[in-house]
């Protein structure tokens, strides 16, 4: 498995020439565009497969959409998010706001997009602000069996300084009722979980838990729901990868999650959880190279879903 992992990031590191890292949160220009990494986290065997710069820590970015997703599940049960948030591709942007006017002014599209993960935020429980953060940031350590987990400060105030298109969706919502409560605060939160820092290796863990149905494969502890890994899950492979997702379905078949990070989530379903870390990004801002590593991953074990 490791001579097949160091072969595809060899074939595939070329790609990376071919993207850029994000720019339009200027902290997350200084990432190396050349940087590849993927790790695999076998359910089979419980061992971990690894190779390129699979330690580097890369913030979380829309990654943690994924996140919120679970938390406002487990908090609220699914009828209650599903109310605030539709479950249908967008075809759009990830930062778009015309759907939310034109053509379903009551929800946003999907959780995956940033109009929908700020609705998920929203619907995060905590006694305070701080309450809220730490449970997200409790809910990463679990799942990557990591403690080592913070918020990358620098991220962090970069998005905050930079994020009026955010702000622009988050008090739209509020004028529709979508959003209640404080804005400022709820985007507060966002910017903060996408400014979580983690590495490859730590996403393939998560992609563990996921695959694994929701328990624990190092622990067997069961962690989450059957129901609530199946619904993220589906959701992952119909808006996980933007508006490339349906390509990203044809052309790899795991349900996964990118950010503009570099970042790549992946969970194959009772085999693998999947990390993958490129920072160059097409211009959908996905991982150019991470696509196309996956794309050879699955290609070669046969992980299609489909
Ligand atoms: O809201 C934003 O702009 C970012 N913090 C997260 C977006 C993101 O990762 C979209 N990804 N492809």
């Amino acid at each position: 498995m490791i001579d097949l992992l160091n072969k595809l990031i060899k074939d595939n590191k070329h790609y990376s020439y071919k993207g850029k890292a994000a720019s339009y949160i200027p902290a997350l220009k200084e990432a190396n565009p050349n940087d590849l990494a993927i790790a695999l986290y076998d359910l089979n065997s419980n061992k971990e497969y690894y190779a390129g710069e699979c330690d580097k820590k890369f913030t979380i970015q829309s990654i943690s959409k994924v996140v919120t997703l679970i938390i406002a599940l487990m908090d609220n049960g699914k009828d209650q998010v599903f109310k605030k948030v539709n479950v249908e591709p967008t075809g759009m942007g990830f930062n778009s706001i015309v759907n939310l006017e034109v053509r379903d002014s009551v929800r946003p599209y999907n959780p995956m997009i940033n109009a929908g993960a700020i609705v998920t935020t929203s619907l995060i429980k905590g006694k305070n602000e701080q309450d809220k953060l730490e449970r997200v940031l409790e809910f990463i350590k679990k799942v990557t069996n990591n403690n080592d987990i913070y918020l990358n400060q620098r991220v962090y105030a970069s998005e905050k300084e930079t994020g009026d298109r955010n702000r622009s969706i988050a008090y739209f919502m509020k004028s529709t009722g979508i959003l209640s409560g404080d804005v400022e605060k709820i985007l507060d939160l966002y910017f903060k979980h996408c400014s979580i820092e983690l590495s490859a290796r730590d996403l393939a863990r998560f992609g563990a838990v996921i695959a694994n149905d929701g328990i624990i494969p190092w622990s067997k502890e069961r962690f989450l729901s059957r129901e609530i890994c199946r619904i993220v899950k589906t959701i992952m492979v119909t808006c996980g990868m933007y508006d490339a997702s349906g390509e990203f379905a044809v052309n790899v078949g795991i349900p996964a999650k990118s950010g503009v990070g570099g970042g790549i989530l992946g969970a194959v379903p009772k085999k693998y959880g999947i990390g993958v870390y490129g920072p160059a990004l097409d211009e959908k801002g996905n991982s150019i190279a991470g696509i196309n590593i996956l794309k050879d991953l699955a290609k070669t074990l046969d992980l299609s879903i489909f």
